[in-house]
């Protein structure tokens, strides 16, 4: 509502009766004024031409140098961004193309996902950019020179040069970005076309949109875990409910405790905690000082029956290690030599209790098919 006694409304009221009049400053266009000064009008069109002719030759000249100096916007409309350093800068072409032919250096790329990129033999950089996170269970992995390898610390993956498989647990390639260069700025955009090393549309193409929940929770489960293959895994501790939780957020269906109830630390309601969160439940506790061939047949029963992904767990990880160990190798056909170099690639640590090992080896020698030894 409209104040009478603002001073606003009261000034232009005290000028004119007629406001609009008043403050307008247009006046009608005067026809003489043209007629009588066509030489200024003609001036002005002179200096405008020339001033557009020596702008435009500016310009083109300047453009190509200057173009080198501007720093690009950091995101183009089709969502590639710039490479960037850990703190967020652009990295320069220059700066990563001056490293030897087979050198990967590590960007932060799309999202900040940290991304390899390879400087080839002829001092370019390779169009694919390998995206740092292990298609097992999301752990960060170091290029190892030596090998020729990108190596997964947490549970042995390993991946060639291209970030294709060599060795599981992971089963899918690694992620790959689009690299080019545009003068000194090196961009990463969305890999979308087929995946060169499957010839298939690539899997982070066919699921785009992966449940988050479930990524995730393995991510946070990858920590306390060693998964041996797509069906078994273990838990180098006694889980908490929470991540009892996430083993059903990550897809597991069941869950085999092999501890005790007297041991310190055993969760009371572990079967229930499980059950609730939707996953199956099975119960068989092991005395590590006791184990024995009947004991254990009804162990890899169990294995077997129980829905997969199994998460099998102990306290830390070597009694469950060991059973799921003995599955796979009588399952697979594997030697108790291959299976002492898994347990080692994995992290469990046999050695901590030599009577389970020992009782790993005797067991595999005389239920393996082949009876194979040591
Ligand atoms: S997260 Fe890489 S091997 Fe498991």
């Amino acid at each position: 509502m409209v104040d009478d006694s603002l001073p606003f409304e009261s000034s232009l009221s005290s000028k004119s009766d007629s406001p609009l009049e008043e403050a307008s400053p247009v006046h009608p266009i005067d026809d003489k004024l043209l007629i009588e000064s066509p030489s200024m009008s003609r001036r002005q069109l002179l200096n405008f031409l020339t001033g557009s002719v020596v702008a435009i030759t500016a310009v083109s000249v300047l453009y190509p140098g200057a173009k080198f100096f501007i720093p690009p916007s950091e995101e183009n409309d089709s969502g590639a961004v710039l490479a960037k350093d850990i703190h967020g800068k652009p990295i320069p072409a220059q700066q990563v193309l001056a490293n030897p032919p087979g050198t990967r250096a590590l960007i932060a790329g799309l999202a900040g996902e940290p991304t390899y990129l390879t400087v080839q033999d002829d001092g370019t950089l390779s169009e694919m950019g390998v995206v740092d996170n292990c298609t097992h269970l999301g752990c960060t992995f170091p290029w190892n020179e030596v090998d020729q390898q990108f190596q997964c610390p947490c549970h042995g993956s390993r991946f060639a040069p291209d970030g294709s498989v060599q060795r599981g647990p992971a089963n899918r390639p690694l992620k790959l970005s689009r690299v080019w260069v545009d003068g000194d700025a090196i961009w990463i955009a969305p890999w979308n076309d087929i995946d060169p090393r499957t010839g298939e549309t690539p899997w982070w193409v066919k699921n785009p949109n992966p449940s988050q929940p479930t990524d995730a929770a393995k991510t946070e489960l990858a920590k306390e875990m060693i998964q041996l293959n797509e069906s078994l895994s273990v838990a180098t501790t006694q889980l908490s409910p929470n991540q009892l939780k996430q083993a059903a957020q990550a897809g597991y269906r069941s869950v085999l405790n092999l501890r005790s109830p007297n041991e310190p630390g055993f969760l009371d309601n572990e079967q229930q905690l499980v059950e609730s969160a939707g996953l199956q439940y099975a119960h068989i506790p092991v005395n590590p000082a006791q184990i024995t061939d009947p004991l254990t047949d009804q162990v890899l029963a169990t294995i077997g029956q129980l829905p997969k992904p199994i998460l099998i767990h102990c306290k830390t990880g070597v009694r469950s290690g060991a059973m799921a160990l003995i599955f796979m190798a009588l399952n697979e056909g594997m030697t108790a030599d291959r299976v002492l170099s898994i347990s080692k690639a994995v992290g469990i640590n046999l050695d901590a209790q030599p009577q389970i090992k020992q009782f790993v080896l005797d067991y595999i020698s005389a239920h393996s098919p082949t009876r194979t030894t040591v």
